[in-house]
């Protein structure tokens, strides 16, 4: 069993994708343990993006993140993080396959949409950086 953190960018709140996301995420599969809608700090947003401290669009992908809120979630179930980064398509839109989430919402590398782990090292760090251990639930499906 493995859990990924997947964020909702700026973009797909403001065109109001976050039930059709949730929902693809629900559809295929996998279970919602952790959600909240908020406002990134430049700090968070500085420690998520940090391995593009480097990069010249760093400035752009931190304001940008900042701008107004995300929706931060964690998904669970078996192969979770490759299975999410199939359903998102590749980080350009330009490569995204249609019926991938960015192959059919967006056009532009810096407004991708969506955020995924790429790795369970990956998945580790930011479900620590992002959610409080108590906010992240474990529960059994039922029904
Ligand atoms: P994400 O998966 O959130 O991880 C890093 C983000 O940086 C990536 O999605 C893109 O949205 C963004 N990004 C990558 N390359 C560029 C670029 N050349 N210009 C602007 N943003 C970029």
């Amino acid at each position: 069993m493995e859990r990924t953190f997947i964020m909702i960018k700026p973009d797909g709140v403001q065109r109001s994708l976050i039930g059709e996301i949730v929902s693809r995420f629900e559809k295929r599969g996998l279970k919602l343990v952790g959600a909240k809608l908020l406002d990134v700090n430049k700090e968070l947003a500085e420690s998520h993006y940090a391995e593009h401290r480097e990069r010249p669009f760093f400035g752009e992908l931190v304001s940008f993140i900042t701008s107004s809120p995300v929706f931060a979630m964690v998904w669970e179930g078996p192969n979770a993080i490759s299975i999410a980064r199939t359903m998102m398509g590749k980080t350009n839109p330009v490569d995204s396959m249609p019926g991938t989430i960015r192959g059919d919402y967006a056009v532009s590398l810096g407004m991708n949409i969506i955020h995924g782990s790429d790795s369970s090292e990956s998945a580790a760090r930011e479900i620590a950086m992002w959610f409080n251990e108590a906010d992240v639930i474990s529960y059994e499906k039922t029904i």
